[in-house]
């Protein structure tokens, strides 16, 4: 796909925006997550150096049980992130048949240890886990993912706690283009406590009208038509097609699918809907590097509240 940075055409309100990219075939925008991850990350790395220069540099556990193949790809890529800015990570891998008595026992001893300001679990745990019972256990000074229950009450009511890094991550996506949420009308396709619930508390908090649409959601197309803002976070690839957008609409895809021929692939028909819609995000290279951003600017926040 040719694509161009924009400042290479004629200028228009939209050329200012540096993390937009205008593929010369489409009459929608993408908006890079690997270059605006770049620029956040340059900022947070001169946050860590002031810390480290103080003794106090950030440090991020993480916790994999098991050998999920996604799941080793998404905790390299977050461990390797870390030393790249600059964190201290800690990766802590278990066999699958760890039981649920010994990864609370290191989640505690995590707590207490001085050098680690983030605390990340990932997700899913094997069956005999509670998973809920393990993102309780972690502090909630150290909930870097904003997974425990007192970061979602944070959230919800508005007052001060860690964000979800994934909705986060849309949202800084959401600012690197100027997007002026109020009164704007947002659906989100999908409801899990990970991306689609917070997403929705965070475009509330900026003054969007919001529909949340799940599996018994009747009528989505007719919903996504009418919708300004339109979040695909189902994990379905394909769920929002050219038809259901409306013309000029934003869109931002927070899928992380494979085509038949194994190729990463997000949950919308980009193709085509990158015809209708005035920005998009790409996968790969949209949502997915906003994602670990944020975890380590929750880290940066972490080590930062503590001292
Ligand atoms: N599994 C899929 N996404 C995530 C995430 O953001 N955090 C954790 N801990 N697990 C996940």
């Amino acid at each position: 796909m040719k694509t161009q940075q924009l400042g290479a055409h004629p200028a228009t309100a939209s050329d200012l925006l540096p993390f937009a990219t205008r593929d010369l075939t489409m009459t929608s925008q993408l908006i890079n997550g690997v270059e605006l991850s770049k620029t956040l990350r340059q900022t947070l790395q001169a946050r860590i150096q002031s810390l480290t220069e103080r003794g106090q540099t950030p440090g991020l556990a993480v916790i994999l049980l098991g050998d999920h193949p996604a799941s080793q790809v998404y905790v390299r890529n977050k461990v390797a992130a870390c030393e790249q800015v600059g964190i201290h990570s800690l990766l802590e891998k278990y066999p699958d048949t760890l039981s649920e008595t010994e990864l609370l026992l290191n989640i505690k001893a995590l707590n207490e240890d001085p050098k680690i300001h983030g605390i990340l679990v990932q997700l899913p745990l094997p069956a005999h886990i509670d998973a809920q019972r393990v993102i309780e256990a972690i502090s909630p000074s150290k909930d870097v993912d904003g997974f425990h229950i007192s970061s979602a009450g944070a959230l919800m009511t508005g007052t001060k706690g860690f964000w979800p890094c994934t909705p986060y991550g849309c949202m800084k996506m959401l600012e690197s283009i100027h997007y002026d949420l109020k009164g704007k009308h947002a659906v989100v396709i999908g409801r899990s406590n990970i991306v689609g619930k917070p997403m929705a508390m965070m475009l509330l908090q900026k003054n969007a009208t919001v529909t949340i649409c799940h599996s018994h959601t009747k009528n989505l197309a007719d919903l996504t038509r009418q919708a300004d803002l339109i979040v695909a976070a189902v994990g379905i690839r394909n769920v929002l097609t050219k038809d259901m957008v409306k013309p000029g609409a934003v869109v931002l895809d927070v899928g992380m699918n494979r085509d038949e021929l194994g190729k990463l692939c997000g949950d919308v028909d980009f193709a085509g809907v990158s015809e209708v819609s005035s920005y998009i995000t790409p996968v790969p290279g949209g949502v997915g590097p906003m994602t670990i951003t944020m975890l380590l600017h929750n880290t940066v926040l972490a080590a930062e509240q503590l001292n």
